[in-house]
Order: C-alpha cells, then sequence, then structure tokens
C-alpha cells in the first residue's frame, strides 16, 4: 500500500478523543481513521505522569501495528506528558494536542492573557503554559483543573442547570482574570462549549485543540505528499480496551452519527 492511502490513527484514554476524529474526518474527509479508547485505564487526567507515559506508549503502538501513517494523540494528559517522547521514538509523524492548541492561543490573544483548562494531570505538567512562553513573551497565563467536566460531558448534561453551575464555578476566576481567549484543554470540552461560551460572555476566543490539531495534521500531510485521494470511500474502525456497548452509546452522541462496531482488544494485546 502506499504511504499516502494508509489511514490516520488516533487515541484517547476512551471516548472524548472522538471530538478530535471528527475535527480530523471534518478536515481531511478522504482520510481513513483508526481510533482506540483505552477505556479499560480511563482516566488517565488523575494519574500520575509516569503511568500516562507507559499507557500513551502501549496505545501508540497498537495504533502503530495498524499500518497507519501518521498518530494524532487526542487525549490531552497524554500529550501533555508524552508527546514529546512518543514524536521523537516513532519512524511515523506523531501530533499531539498541546503545541497546536498553544500556537493557535498564542495566535488569537491580543491581551497576552490566556486561560488554560484541562484535567488535573494535564494543568499539573504545565505542558500548555510551556508550550505557549516559548511562542511569545510576556503571556500571563491563568489554568485551572476542572475535573467534573468530564463525566457531565459523557453523561450528555450538555443543556444542564448542574453543568451550568458547576462550569461558572470552575471559570469564575478565569473570567473574572480578563482572559481573553480560552484553551479548552480537554478532549471533552469542546462537547460543552455552548455552555462554556455562555459562562465566559462571547467576547472571548475558545482554543479547540482537536481543530487546532487538526490543521496542523491536514499541513503535514499535505507537504508530505501524504493526502489520500478521494477514488474509494474512506474507512473508520474504531477499538476499546473495554465496555464496547457504552463507548458506542457515548460515541454516538460526541459525533452526532451511528457508528462502526466497535471492537474489543484485550489489554494483554496492547
Ligand atoms: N482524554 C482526557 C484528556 O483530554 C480526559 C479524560 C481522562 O482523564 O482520561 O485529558
Amino acid at each position: 500500500m502506499k504511504n499516502a492511502e494508509m489511514p490516520i490513527g488516533v487515541f484517547d484514554s476512551g471516548v472524548g478523543g472522538l471530538t478530535v476524529f471528527r475535527a480530523i474526518e471534518r478536515k481531511l474527509p478522504n482520510e481513513g481513521l483508526i481510533y482506540l479508547g483505552d477505556t479499560a485505564r480511563i482516566p488517565y487526567g488523575t494519574r500520575s505522569a509516569s503511568t500516562v507515559q507507559r499507557y500513551a506508549f502501549e496505545d501508540a503502538a497498537f495504533i502503530q501495528g495498524k499500518n497507519v501513517k501518521a498518530i494524532a494523540i487526542a487525549c490531552n494528559t497524554a500529550s501533555a506528558v508524552a508527546s514529546l517522547a512518543l514524536a521523537r521514538d516513532s519512524s511515523i509523524p506523531v501530533l499531539g494536542v498541546i503545541e497546536p492548541g498553544a500556537r493557535r492561543a498564542v495566535e488569537l490573544s491580543a491581551s497576552g492573557r490566556i486561560g488554560v483548562i484541562g484535567t488535573e494531570a494535564t494543568i499539573a505538567s504545565r505542558a500548555y503554559e510551556n508550550a505557549m512562553f516559548t511562542m511569545r513573551n510576556g503571556l500571563e497565563i491563568i489554568s485551572r483543573a476542572c475535573p467534573l467536566l468530564v463525566p457531565l460531558a459523557e453523561e450528555g448534561w450538555i443543556d444542564h442547570h448542574v453543568t451550568r453551575q458547576v462550569v461558572e464555578e470552575y471559570l469564575a476566576e478565569i473570567r473574572d482574570a480578563g482572559v481573553d481567549t480560552l484553551v479548552l484543554g480537554c478532549t471533552h470540552y469542546p462537547i460543552l462549549r455552548p455552555v462554556i461560551e455562555e459562562v465566559m460572555g462571547d467576547r472571548i476566543n475558545f482554543v479547540d485543540s482537536g481543530e487546532a490539531v487538526a490543521e496542523e495534521l491536514a499541513a503535514l500531510l499535505e507537504s508530505q505528499g501524504m493526502l489520500r485521494s478521494a477514488s474509494e470511500q474512506r474507512t473508520e474502525r474504531f477499538f476499546v480496551t473495554d465496555a464496547a456497548a457504552r463507548f458506542k452509546r457515548v460515541a454516538e452522541l460526541f459525533l452526532g452519527r451511528p457508528i462502526e462496531p466497535v471492537e474489543t482488544v484485550e489489554l494483554g494485546a496492547l
């Protein structure tokens, strides 16, 4: 098979990475996609960096074994702690969401005052801050972990008063600090974007790291002559490490469409 015909691999700790999958699918509609959700070991966001690194290497090895031409790490937590090492060790391009999201935030922010929200592990890693500080001097970055937003999104509580209250509680400080840009630094947050926008107001730039990585991936594949031609129908495959039925249900909520059967892989196969 020619390189350009090979699919793109996407992995995440679970279902949330489908927001990134969706962004890639929209940007690159001809590309085949292979998705792995490590549902047996979610959440990554409350674990130590060394554990998440180990998981990320196992996920990437599985996806690479499916003959993909590039890998997008959808999970912000895995990107924060493992993307540099994965990219260094891999024979194919590996893109995490942090650098593209950070770049877009820095481009969009006029005041240089930027908010970042994510899991506990992503915020503790300071990966977004560190990336942004290398891109521009004089930034003021206000970060906050928002762990409750992950289960709320998976529950489908998108237009719900409880979600509104939780978002208000988490984001009031960042809003009151007068940021002009907010990075949605977790796979699940784009699902809650309407309520996040409602709480933050309409004068803020919102950065969806999934959209940002989809654009960088498209540019990278184009520059390497690796974009797939549209002659045949694109393919997609979904793998999980546990609870395939739940994944399928939440996945259809996240993607807004039915999906192919979900295949379960044994943890030992990773
Ligand atoms: N995928 C994770 C992230 O984007 C959120 C869910 C988890 O904690 O595993 O950080």
